[in-house]
């Protein structure tokens, strides 16, 4: 496969939190991967602000720590970094204060693309937009990218939104999930709507269920007090999990372009039900081999947070109303693997004889680790003895698939950004979306608050709590396996 890399044109991107750990572990990383493969011009600039007093050298000093410490990219020439960090410079600024400003403004150059990642708390954003308008940077050629948490319920998104509407218009305002940035998601989309073996099958008709799972080994971190006060429900289910609901779910928009899908989008969210308090299991990993159990990890003995929840959720649309959708999510699991599994139905009939089983084709879209995806189609077992009737697996794996350019399968980040630069806001979330994800999640949430929910313990290292098995045996199925 030869490597199709179309530069984009010079650009200033700013990054606020510029020292921060989210800079140092992705941002800056991925801005080095998309400089190695040739797609910034040499005459861009990466600007550093943070309130930290640094010196240019000093911050340069950092960038290239983070990259020889993040960056996972093997295919860099030598002297690169060098190259690299000469497109770096730094400004000390104050969010809130005056410091700083002018001298951003001064670095600016007229006329071209500038982009301003607010990789900072959202208590920030308002002030940052606020002073970016007052000193003149908040003009036609801005673009601003906010990280997630955007709110924690749908009051304080709403304020964001209005608050970033001052001065920015939503056609430069890019709120990144980055789910929607990894290879694979962006790859459903080909493959539902490039494809026409897929579509016709796409639907209650002929879908038995849809099961999606993000597994994470990790527990939280040193995150604790930012994922407590948000617990899985709001850290990755109103965002990531929604998004890839979306993306299964939706109809075929007319186009690809920014506003066609994400109208597509906001009508999934529309129309999910309100879940059931018996269609939710919240967990809390307990204590094991002496590692702390969730409570004393995020050092608040009462939490009620939950670290994994597991739901069953309903469209109620032409297509999918009647088949279930099975989202589950959690830390401290048996293994890292985030799989979206489209479960057909069974054949309608066997002419085999009831020996040789009933069968159901799974397509599974893997998004990590080992991206992929496949198709279990059942042919008949090899060999003498009848007709024995097996599963197995078409399988597509992108590095084995795409060759060796697909083994360097690009971050999510590095796909992110330089849409940011390009201008193309189709993987972004627009202001509505969010909106109507917090308008579906807010009444789960606050319904375990009024009704005093406590989480059920799950082990660690295990598939969840025994509870969420049950949300599946009791409809008749079961969850595929945690497996990486
Ligand atoms: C983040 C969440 O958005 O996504 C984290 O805040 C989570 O809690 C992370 O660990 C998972 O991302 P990935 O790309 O490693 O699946």
């Amino acid at each position: 496969m030869v490597s199709r890399v179309i530069p984009v044109d010079p650009f200033d991107l700013v990054v606020f939190g510029g020292t921060g750990d989210l800079a140092r572990r992705k941002i800056l990383p991925a801005l080095f991967r998309r400089f190695c493969s040739g797609q910034m011009e040499d005459d861009s600039r990466i600007i550093g602000a943070a309130r930290s007093e640094h010196s240019r050298d000093e911050f340069r000093q950092m960038v290239a720590e983070a990259i020889a410490e993040f960056n996972t990219s093997t295919t860099c020439e030598a002297g690169t970094v060098e190259a690299f960090l000469e497109r770096i410079d730094y400004v000390n600024i104050d969010a809130k204060g005056e410091e700083g400003w002018e001298d951003l403004h001064n670095l600016m150059i007229p006329g071209r693309v500038r982009a301003f990642y607010f990789s900072v708390a959202p208590s920030l954003f308002g002030d940052l937009a606020e002073r970016l308008h007052k000193h003149g940077m908040a003009d036609a050629d801005s673009r601003i990218v906010v990280e997630k948490p955007f709110g924690r319920d749908l009051d304080t998104a709403k304020d964001l939104n209005a608050t970033l509407a001052q001065h920015f218009d939503e056609s430069q305002i890019y709120r990144i999930d980055h789910y929607l940035g990894k290879e694979t998601v962006q790859n459903l989309m080909a493959v539902r709507f490039g494809n026409m073996l897929f579509e016709p099958l796409w639907n209650s008709q002929y879908v038995d269920h849809i099961q999606i799972t993000v597994a994470e080994t990790v527990g939280v971190g040193g995150r604790g007090e930012y994922y407590d006060r948000s617990g899985a429900m709001r850290d990755m289910v109103q965002n990531h999990l929604m998004q890839l609901l979306c993306l299964i779910a939706m109809e075929p928009p007319a186009k690809f372009d920014p506003d066609a899908v994400r109208d597509e989008k906001l009508k999934v969210i529309r129309a999910l039900d309100p879940v059931e308090p018996i269609d939710i299991v919240r967990g809390q990993y307990g204590a094991k081999d002496g590692k702390p159990d969730y409570p004393t990890d995020v050092e608040n003995p009462r939490s009620t947070s939950e670290s994994f929840v597991a739901l069953r959720v309903n469209i109620s649309n032409w297509r999918w109303a009647g088949t279930p959708f099975y989202l589950r999510t959690g830390k401290k699991l048996k293994a890292r693997s985030s799989e979206i599994a489209v479960v057909f139905k069974e054949t309608p009939h066997s002419i085999f004889g009831e020996e040789a089983g009933r069968h159901r084709n799974i397509l599974t879209i893997r998004l990590q680790p080992n991206e992929g995806m496949d198709l279990d189609v059942t042919i008949k077992e090899p060999g003498p003895g009848g007709m024995r009737l097996v599963d197995v697996p078409l399988d597509m794996t992108f590095a084995d698939a795409l060759g060796p350019d697909g083994e360097d399968v690009p971050d999510a980040y590095e796909r992110l950004i330089m849409d940011v630069i390009r201008g193309n806001q189709t993987l972004f979330m627009r202001g509505d979306e969010v909106e109507a994800a917090w308008a579906w999640t807010d009444p789960i949430i606050e319904g375990w608050e009024t009704r005093g929910d406590r989480p059920v313990s799950y082990d660690p290292g295990s598939s969840g709590p025994d509870d969420a098995l049950m949300l599946m045996h009791r409809d008749g199925r079961k969850w595929r396996e945690i497996r990486s």
